[in-house]
């Protein structure tokens, strides 16, 4: 694997990172030999250098249109015939920045969720001009490596994963402005609650699972009361300062802003455990 980044800092920096990574993962039994896995990555000094003869290429430049737009020209012009590229982009879709691209069949969008080694789910969202075959390299490629590629068969704003987290965090900050619970509380209810079976399975799995007679038993039950708390929140508003201040408040009374380097290192951390048990129950 080949790694180019603009900035020299930042190219310093891969090889160590990843050394890192992998004596965390050998740490809890994920990966065997973590100098084999390093010896693979190779930082480059210019684009050209790290797309020539690739299968595909990820590109991960910051969240702004005109930059992706400019990054993807410059790959386009050095795009091997049948290479690949997906871009990590959380919410731009690829037709945003792919349109003029003259070879824009071979552009897609591959969002990957943070940490990526570590949550294997990958959103693979073409283009309306994007070749089946360039999907299809996709999601090879990202089965190949060991992430999870699911396919959102048509374009719309923040894919599928940040949609289902977006109706969950609009009904939580509502919860908390209104003061029905602490946002420590309603944290609480995800991880002690829904969470655990979402590690596992889904929300279609879990209301199938939830009533004797599967999915249409749990719609004619509780199907009128998710309708009702759907409609008690027709009107979207934006996360007010007030809002956000409040569980600005509370979070950090929880965790100070110097002890979020170390709390996301222990995220980090009980992810791989996690991990390394759902490796463990593979059948
Ligand atoms: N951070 C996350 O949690 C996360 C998760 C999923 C997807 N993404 C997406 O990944 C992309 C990158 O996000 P990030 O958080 O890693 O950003 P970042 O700012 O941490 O890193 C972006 C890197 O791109 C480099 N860069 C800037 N211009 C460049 C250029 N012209 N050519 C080559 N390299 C260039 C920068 O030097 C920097 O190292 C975004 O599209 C973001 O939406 C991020």
């Amino acid at each position: 694997m080949r790694v180019f980044d603009a900035s020299q800092a930042a190219r310093d920096r891969v090889l160590d990172d990843v050394a890192g990574r992998l004596a965390d993962l050998k740490g809890v039994g994920l990966i065997d030999d973590a100098d084999a896995i390093l010896s693979r990555v190779e930082v480059c000094d210019d684009m050209a250098a790290v797309i020539e003869g690739a299968k595909y290429v990820q590109e991960s430049v910051p969240e702004r249109v005109p930059l992706k737009q400019e990054v993807s020209r410059q790959i386009s012009e050095l795009l091997g015939p049948e290479t690949v590229v997906g871009s990590s982009t959380s919410g731009i879709p690829a037709s945003a920045f792919t349109e003029d691209l003259q070879n824009r069949d071979r552009f897609l969008v591959a969002h990957p969720v943070n940490p990526p080694y570590l949550v294997p789910v990958v959103e693979v969202a073409p283009a309306p001009w994007t070749d089946p075959a360039s999907v299809e390299t996709a999601m090879t490629v990202m089965r190949d490596v060991g992430q999870s590629p699911i396919l959102v068969r048509r374009e719309i704003e923040g894919f599928i994963l940040n949609r289902l987290q977006g109706v969950l965090l609009r009904e939580a900050w509502a919860l908390l402005e209104e003061g029905y619970a602490s946002a420590d509380d309603i944290d609480k209810t995800v991880r002690e609650g829904l969470g655990l079976r979402w590690s596992f399975i889904g929300p279609f799995e879990t209301i199938d699972l939830n009533a004797p007679g599967g999915v249409r038993e749990y719609a004619e039950v509780l199907g009128p009361l998710y309708h009702s708390i759907d409609a008690s929140r027709s009107d979207p508003e934006p996360w007010s300062e007030a809002l956000i201040a409040k569980a600005e408040a509370e979070m950090r009374a929880k965790i100070p802003a110097e002890g979020l380097e170390e709390r996301r290192n222990w995220r980090d951390r009980r992810l791989m455990a996690l991990a390394a048990h759902k490796k463990s129950q593979e059948r």
